[in-house]
Formats: structure tokens, sequence, C-alpha cells
């Protein structure tokens, strides 16, 4: 990609896309979004640590900075004029922006995943999916792309539009500039990122997670979605997962935009996302904040996990019929 000569480093974001050949509408959506970025970095650094007073349709409690991230990013797109519809995880609905759907994309995003972690300065991040026209109920695999933004040490972008997963990092003038392409997750991993509760977990997490520690498997896990999977994807190896629990079968992440965007970055570098029964970018959303459980990483370590599950699935349900 890099002009012979010309350090690779000096591409930044709105140049790589540009030579992808990336449609024009979505480099500008994609580098709107970067720019969008810059302002919530601000609010992060300097915003009310607060509550909102206000919740979202998930009865979670909103954040200041929730809130604030999100008036950012919707403003943004809303000005952009290539957003057809967007849907946030702050918003209770789908918000139109065009009726015409010629040329445009919408986008469904978590304005700032990770929100409750920024009072104890631990890496938050911004998840964005990205489908072409009006319809944001679709299967996974029909995104055009998928980003996210990880507001850490460093603050870099990684994104993917069908062609490899790509890196960037903000310089001192808030340019992203290219780190790597092509980022590539290899089949079996040794580091783990297991989210919600362990005395939650069904028979057959359990066990799956008994054989990690049993290989002597490290337990990675900040609780922020975008550092833990950003680690998955830059240390090209581990699995992540937020399992069905007792009483919580679709786990807790929302499919629009947390887990169809991460999934289609990690298949895109050569892992796997599944709901632990299947592949999660076949999901269709019946609505717009729909949840499925996740297990997401390295290739052979995602299969264990559903071998695991269904192996002990047929256990219990021959039990049940021996009565
Ligand atoms: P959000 O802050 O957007 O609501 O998402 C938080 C998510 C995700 O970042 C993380 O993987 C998960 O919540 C952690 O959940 P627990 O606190 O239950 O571990
Ligand atoms: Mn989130
Ligand atoms: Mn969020």
């Amino acid at each position: 990609m890099a002009e012979p000569g010309k350090s690779k480093f000096q591409i930044d974001l709105r140049r790589h896309l540009r030579e992808s050949d990336v449609e024009d509408n979505l480099v500008h959506l994609i580098c709107e979004i970067a720019e969008a970025s810059k302002y919530i970095i601000n609010s992060i650094r300097t915003g009310d640590l607060g509550v909102a007073g206000t919740s979202n349709l998930y009865g979670e409690q909103q954040l200041a900075l929730d809130v604030l991230a999100d008036r950012i990013l919707r403003k943004r797109l809303d000005h952009s004029r290539v957003v057809a519809n967007m849907m946030s995880e702050e918003e209770d609905e789908i918000i139109p922006i065009s009726p015409d759907c010629e040329g445009k994309y919408s986008v469904a995003y978590d304005p700032l995943d990770g929100s409750s972690l920024v009072d104890v300065n631990l890496a938050v991040g911004t998840i964005i999916s990205i489908f072409s026209g009006c319809d944001l109920l679709q299967s996974g695999r029909n995104q055009v792309a998928a980003m996210y933004i990880l507001y850490g040490p460093r603050t870099t972008l990684v994104y993917s539009t069908g062609n490899g997963v790509h890196e960037f990092s903000m310089n001192h003038l808030m340019e992203y500039n290219l780190v790597q392409e092509n980022i590539q997750i290899c089949p079996q991993g040794s580091l783990y990122s297991p989210g919600g509760q362990r005395n939650l977990y069904t028979p057959g997490t359990e066990a799956f997670v008994q054989q990690l520690e049993q290989r002597g498997v490290k337990l990675r896990y900040s609780g922020g979605f975008v550092p833990d999977i950003n680690q998955i994807l830059l240390k090209g190896q581990g699995i992540f997962f937020y399992p069905h629990l007792q009483q919580k079968p679709k786990g807790k992440l929302r499919l629009l935009f947390e887990l169809s965007p991460m999934a289609y970055l990690v298949e895109q570098a050569g892992g796997a996302a599944s709901t632990g029964h299947g592949p999660i970018l076949d999901l269709v959303p019946e609505h717009i904040h729909e949840r499925a459980p996740v297990f997401i990483g390295s290739k052979a370590d995602v299969a264990l996990a559903e071998k695991f599950i269904r192996d002990m699935e047929t256990k219990q349900s021959q039990k049940a019929a021996a009565g």
C-alpha cells in the first residue's frame, strides 16, 4: 500500500480509505465519525462524570458522558448528508434522517461503551456498525463497514470495509495515521476475557473455562468491551466471552451496536464470533435492542466453547430423557 520510499506510517485514514477503493460517501461517513471522536475525547478528559438523571431503554442509568457522546455523534451523522437512518444505544428507537436510501448508509452505534469505567480511568470506546441503504434490522453479515475508536493511553481507530482490518493511531495533530494493516488472529490463543458472573455460568461454559485454566491460559478482563476486544485483535489471539447466564439466556451485550460490528471485525481478521450455538453474523435482529451471548476471538477456542456447550446440553437432555 505505501509508495516506495514513503513510510506507510504517514498514510492517514482518508487516504487509506481512498486507496482501498472505498465508495466516496462511505469514506466521508467514516471520516466524519473519526472527526466526532476528537470531541468525544475532549468530553472524556474534561466532562462531568456524574449521572444524566435519565436511563436508556435497557433500564441502564445514563451517564452525562453517554448522553454527551451520543449528542456529538448524532449531530455529525445528521449533518453528514450520507446517513439514511441511525440508532444509538442511548436512544429508544431508530432515528430517521433521510427517506432517500440511495447512496446513503444507516448506522448503529454505541457512543461510549464502558462509560462507567471512565471514573476509574480505564479505557473506553465508541463502536460503529454501518449498513448500505435504510435497513438496520439485517444480518450482521450484510454490514459494509465496522469500526471502533479506543480511548486509552493512546487513541486508536480500527476499521474494516471487508478488505482486512486496519489500525490507526491519533498523532499530536489529532490525525489518524496508519499503524498496521490486515490484522490477523491465530486459531488458538493464550488469553481469555470472561464477562458476566462466573457463578451464573451454565455447565458448558463452566467446563470450557475450567479447561482454559487447566491449559494455563491467562485471564485478561477490563470490563470494557472495546479494550478487551482490541487486546485480542492486536495480540492476534485469545477469546472474549459474555455468555448466556442462568436466568439470562441472552447474556448482556447488544447485537446491533456491540456484537455485530465486533464480530465483523474479528471475522475479517480470521477469527470467529459465536452465540455459543452459531455465528453472531448470521443472526437477523427482530428488534433494535436485541441481545445475544457471545464467544469471540481465536477460531479454535470459539469452536471449543461451542463443543463444550453442545456436549453439556446433549448430556443434560439425555439425563432428562432418562428421567
Ligand atoms: P455500556 O457501557 O455501553 O453499557 O457497555 C458495557 C458493556 C461492555 O463494555 C462490557 O463488556 C460489559 O458491559 C461488562 O459488563 P459487566 O459490568 O457485567 O462485566
Ligand atoms: Mn456498550
Ligand atoms: Mn454505551
